[in-house]
């Protein structure tokens, strides 16, 4: 299959192509490099995936129509798998029309896109901040998200909308993610992760939002792949009893899939876990809530598991090695 993936330079996007080109499939990449976070990074990952023969790359951003609708063309894709976003929660108060620009303006260009290459599957990414404060736990795909407390994730909810509507207007096959906290190696430098290690192995205090009370039902990066892997070789179709899962458009072959663990985990625990791994003591500074940010994310993993026959298994302990073990190799090659 030829499949084009956006933000291929990112940390999700290059885990997919990466596993997708070891599948035997042919990958184009697409990326802005945009410098949110250090595109030294970008370029890191996209070094390891241009060593292989099916892979192919462009550098352009999603608003530029012209050089997408040339992108697309060359890639002539089966599937498209739309990662390229502007991410990130805490930003979108800092820099919300970067959120526009990336998340609405460059998702409908990635639709009218799809609309026009005809793929037989489009997958693109939501996210679990879309749930915003709900207090129904576990969080379902059915469950309202009408209450966003970020631009960020009133953009993905858009996001979302906007690939429904195009679903079911012009017959599209396509399944929107909500993903939940994924981190491991090749991981975001805005993440906790990232942030509680680089200043672990520093010595220098940690924030701990929330006064520790936060809950995060995080996902390891490579079961994450597994299941996007899973999802993209079955397409939702009219009539399917399993999807689509909207019951109120059962005409749309369009639906919504958490991928999460369904098993949330205090932020103190993912602290102590890099802290064993790194083989070194935090001290930590308790600090408030900060602004936008929810206190729990909970994924019902049941439709996936429905959907696949997989949930997400790798625990926190595992992962948390998995991503110290990288950081420390990554900047022992002096990376930054
Ligand atoms: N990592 C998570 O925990 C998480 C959680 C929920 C949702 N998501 C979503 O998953 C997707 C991938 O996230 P990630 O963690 O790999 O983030 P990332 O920032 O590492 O990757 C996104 C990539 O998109 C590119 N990009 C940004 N704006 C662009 C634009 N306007 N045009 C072209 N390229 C652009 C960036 O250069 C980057 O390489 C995003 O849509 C994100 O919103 C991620």
């Amino acid at each position: 299959m030829r499949i084009l993936v956006t933000g291929a330079a990112g940390f999700i996007g290059f885990h997919l192509a990466r596993r997708l080109l070891a599948d035997g499939h042919e990958v184009a990449g697409v990326d802005g490099m945009t410098p949110y976070y250090d595109p030294a990074l970008k370029r890191a990952r996209l070094a390891q995936l241009a060593a292989q023969k099916n892979f192919s790359f462009d550098e352009a951003m999603l608003e530029d129509m012209p050089a997408m609708t040339a992108v697309v063309r060359r890639a002539a894709p089966d599937i498209i798998v739309h990662l390229a976003a502007q991410a990130g929660v805490r930003y979108s108060l800092e820099a919300p029309r970067a959120y526009v620009d990336a998340n609405l303006v460059g998702c409908f260009n990635v639709l009218e896109l799809a609309r026009s290459a005809g793929v037989s599957h489009l997958l693109l990414a939501s996210t679990s901040s879309i749930y915003g404060a709900a207090t129904k736990r576990p969080f379902e795909e059915l469950d309202p998200t009408d209450h966003p407390l970020t631009l960020y994730a009133a953009s993905k909810k858009a996001g979302e909308l906007m690939s429904h509507a195009y679903s079911h207007l012009w017959n599209i096959p396509t399944t929107a993610f909500r993903f939940f906290t994924v981190y491991g190696p090749w991981g975001r430098p805005d993440m906790s992760p990232w942030i509680f290690a680089d200043a672990i192995a520093a010595g220098r205090p940690i924030d701990v939002h929330g006064h520790g009370e936060i809950w995060r039902d995080f996902t390891y990066v490579d079961d994450l792949v597994e299941a996007i892997v899973r999802l993209m070789s079955r397409p939702p179709a009219k009539g399917d009893p399993v999807a689509p899962v909207d019951s109120l458009s059962p005409d749309a072959p369009w639906r919504v899939v958490n991928i999460g663990r369904g098993e949330p985990v205090k932020l103190t625990v993912l602290i102590d876990a890099i802290e064993r791994a790194l083989g070194r003591t935090a001290v930590r500074n308790l600090t408030p809530m900060q602004p936008g940010d929810v206190p729990l994310t909970f994924a019902s993993a049941e439709l996936l598991e429905a959907l696949t026959g997989y949930r997400p298994e790798t625990s926190l302990d595992e992962g948390a090695r998995a991503f110290c073990a990288w950081f420390k190799s990554y900047h022992a090659l002096g990376n930054g």
